[in-house]
Order: C-alpha cells, then sequence, then structure tokens
C-alpha cells in the first residue's frame, strides 16, 4: 500500500488543493496519483472494451460550434432553472456512489462544496453517508437518485426519506437491469472495504451489506467478481414501465428517468408519468456499445419538447469543459451533470477539491458563451451546432 492509500485509509489525507488546475483534465491527472488502484479502476472504467465510455468523451468535440461575432457580450448570465430551482450554471452533481472511497468527509464534502456553488447535488442510492446527513449539509437542491432493486418496501421507504429530507426530485436509473460487465473491477477486485458501506439501504433498512435481502435473485453477473458480486441484489431485471407509473404515483416529487437513450423510451417515460428524462449510459459503465450521450440528445430532447414543451431534459456523460456544456443546451438539454470530475476534486481535495472541479466548469461555460456569442442561455439554440 503507497503512503497516499495508508492516508486515505486512516482518513487522513494530506489535500491537494493548493495546485492550481487549468481544466478537468489537470485534475483527473492529480487523482489517478492519489487514489489506490481499486478505487480509480471503480471510478474511472467502463463496461467491456470500453467503447461507449471513450465515445463519451470524443462524440462532444465533434460537433463544430458555429459562433456569432459582434454580439455584445459585456453582461452574461448563465443562471437558468430546472425542476423550479433557480441555478447558477446549467450543471448538476451527477450521481455516484461511495464518496468516502475517494476521501474520508465522502459525501459531505461533495454536498458542501455544492452548497458553495449552488449547485444541486443527485445523491447516489448507493451513497455511503446517509442520505439526511448529507440533505443537512448544503443548502444547494438535493434529488435522490433511485433504483428498484428487488425488494419494494426498499425503495418505498427511500423515497419517503427523500421527501422528509427535503429533496426535490428523484431520478430513476433505468439502464441497470443487472451491472454492466465492468473489466477494471474485476481485474481490481472490486470490493467494499471495511467502514464503508450503502449505509442507505443497509443500515436503515435492516438489509446484509454483501447479499441484500434474503431470497434475493442472483443474475448472471454475479460471480464475476465486480460490483455485481457486491451490490447484485440492488437492482432487479423485471423492472418495467409499470413500476415507472408506479413510482410516480407513489412521490409527488417530480421523477426523472436516467439512462434514456431513444426517443421512444424518452416519449413512454412521459406517458408513464415521469416530469422529464437525464439522457445517459451511466458513463458508458453498463451495455458497452451504446450510443455516445453526445449523438443520442438531440432526437431524445426533440421528442420530449413534441410531447411536452414543460418537461424536463438533462444529459451526462463526457461532459468537461464550458464548450460541452453549451453543445449540450445547443441540442436541446436544460442542463448538463457531472459525474468523473467531482470524484477527481474529491479525491485530490476534498470538499475544497469538488469547488474548485465545479469553480472551473462554471468559469469555462461563461467563457464559452462570451465566445459564442451568447449574453444568456437563451442565445444558445441549434443555429449554433447547424447555422443558417
Ligand atoms: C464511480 C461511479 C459511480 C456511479 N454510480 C452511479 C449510481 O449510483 N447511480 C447512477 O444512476 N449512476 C451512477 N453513475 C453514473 C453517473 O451518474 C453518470 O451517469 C456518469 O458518471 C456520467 O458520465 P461522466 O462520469 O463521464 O461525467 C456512476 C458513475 C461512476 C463513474
Amino acid at each position: 500500500m503507497s503512503d497516499v492509500d495508508a492516508d486515505r485509509r486512516s482518513g487522513a489525507a494530506s489535500d491537494d488543493t493548493a495546485a492550481q488546475f487549468v481544466d478537468l483534465h489537470d485534475v483527473e491527472a492529480a487523482a489517478a496519483g492519489r487514489l489506490d488502484e481499486m478505487t480509480l479502476g471503480y471510478y474511472s472504467g467502463g463496461a467491456g472494451e470500453e467503447r461507449t465510455l471513450r465515445a463519451n468523451l470524443t462524440a462532444w468535440g465533434e460537433l463544430d460550434l458555429w459562433y456569432r461575432t459582434l454580439v455584445d457580450v459585456a453582461h452574461r448570465s448563465t443562471a437558468t432553472s430546472v425542476l423550479g430551482c433557480d441555478l447558477p450554471v446549467p450543471i448538476l452533481v451527477a450521481p455516484t456512489a461511495l464518496h468516502r472511497l475517494a476521501h474520508p468527509d465522502g459525501e459531505l464534502a461533495t454536498a458542501r462544496a455544492c452548497s458553495q456553488a449552488g449547485v444541486p447535488m443527485v445523491v447516489s442510492s448507493l451513497s455511503s453517508t446517509l442520505l439526511e446527513d448529507i440533505c443537512a449539509a448544503t443548502t444547494a437542491p438535493v434529488l435522490l437518485q433511485l433504483y428498484i432493486g428487488a425488494h419494494r418496501a426498499v425503495t418505498e421507504a427511500l423515497v419517503a426519506r427523500a421527501e422528509a429530507a427535503g429533496c426535490v426530485g428523484v431520478q430513476l436509473t433505468v439502464d441497470t437491469p443487472i451491472w454492466g460487465d465492468r473489466h477494471r473491477e474485476r481485474r481490481t477486485g472490486f470490493h467494499l472495504p471495511d467502514g464503508i458501506d450503502v449505509v442507505n439501504l443497509t443500515r436503515h433498512a435492516g438489509l446484509t451489506r454483501q447479499s441484500g435481502p434474503a431470497g434475493a435473485p442472483a443474475d448472471r453477473s454475479s460471480g464475476t467478481g465486480g460490483i455485481g458480486d457486491v451490490l447484485g441484489w440492488t437492482v432487479s431485471p423485471s423492472v418495467t414501465w409499470d413500476d415507472l407509473a408506479w413510482l410516480c404515483d407513489l412521490t409527488p416529487l417530480p421523477v426523472l428517468t436516467k439512462g434514456v437513450v431513444r426517443p421512444d423510451d424518452a416519449r413512454r417515460a412521459l406517458a408513464a408519468g415521469a416530469a422529464g428524462v437525464v439522457v445517459s449510459n451511466h458513463g458508458g459503465r453498463q451495455l458497452d456499445g451504446g450510443p455516445a450521450t453526445a449523438r443520442a440528445l438531440g432526437p431524445v430532447a426533440a421528442a420530449v419538447r413534441a410531447a411536452d414543451p414543460a418537461a424536463t431534459v438533462l444529459v451526462d456523460g463526457g461532459v468537461r469543459s464550458g464548450a460541452d456544456v453549451i453543445r449540450a443546451l445547443a441540442l436541446g438539454a436544460d442542463a448538463v451533470q457531472l459525474g468523473r470530475p467531482v470524484l477527481w476534486g474529491l479525491a485530490v481535495g476534498g470538499q475544497d477539491g469538488v469547488a474548485q472541479v465545479l469553480d472551473l466548469i462554471a468559469t469555462d461555460v461563461d467563457r464559452s458563451m462570451a465566445l459564442t456569442g451568447c449574453a444568456s442561455l437563451g442565445d444558445v439554440t441549434a443555429d449554433l451546432l447547424h447555422p443558417g
């Protein structure tokens, strides 16, 4: 074990936020030098040969931005609103599991950085900190990400807790009937280290950490050494559109379906009662071979707008710059979600590291608006990608 690994595990990691990062790739490089092999493999890996993971990153750059000239952009606003919440920038923190693998303060550090920046945090149902404690640590809006697993009572309890804790919405992840085959997790032997657990499910629902509820069905992704072995019971291969309708009836909170890449699925989601969709392929961690989200977004956003102009469209996967955010909005998204960069920030500097990541991207959104000739986000329209 390296000294850094020992520090992380003892909860005494010396943070590295004195470093001046120029972009999110710098933060990633610094994080890679600090994380132990298992955590780095879990955070950075995708499924299979990682084609979708790579495509997520490259596809944004293939969209040229046809910038406007001689526009007065002296006064700019990056503000918007999503699900009735005012956002300083069109950015949310995507749900990612187990933040305490990156830093002893885990999700609390992320939540505090979101508070500083006013950026909403989508909390993974597989977080390593209790939902209530995360909500108490931030003044920014919080959404709960859900999987519907084998035991419906667990989902119901979690939704009730989200309502009580003041969450403003739910994201139901729909790309995970079983866990994807992540080779890096298998090679490094993914497991939950002592003292780190999916506490929202285990501590409050009375489940056992490795095997879940007695009688939970095994799936064929189990037994290969990866997340399917450790957390296979947290998802269910028999979840359907009826279950989405059930969830939308269960809670007054707006429900977004996360993991949609097809226009027909987006239409079905709205018909089942969803308030919108998150165009996502789980950061390339589920089906290897799925489309890059930059390619899926346009058709899905068009289908959603045609069905309900007021519905919400978010996107995540490979967003790494302000220009990527502008591209996503020009394709029809209301806002984007950032996944791995937040984890890199957490690894290099806890709360300050996440704050630095959010500041880097917010500054770059503002810069990209000026350079594309947009004074407000309302000016970010489809003609930036297809000029007349
Ligand atoms: C380490 C890790 C854990 C994740 N955990 C979850 C999760 O618990 N629930 C979920 O819906 N998505 C999860 N995701 C997917 C993210 O929400 C998001 O879709 C993806 O990371 C976006 O791509 P990006 O990392 O390229 O920004 C996870 C992603 C990573 C990298």
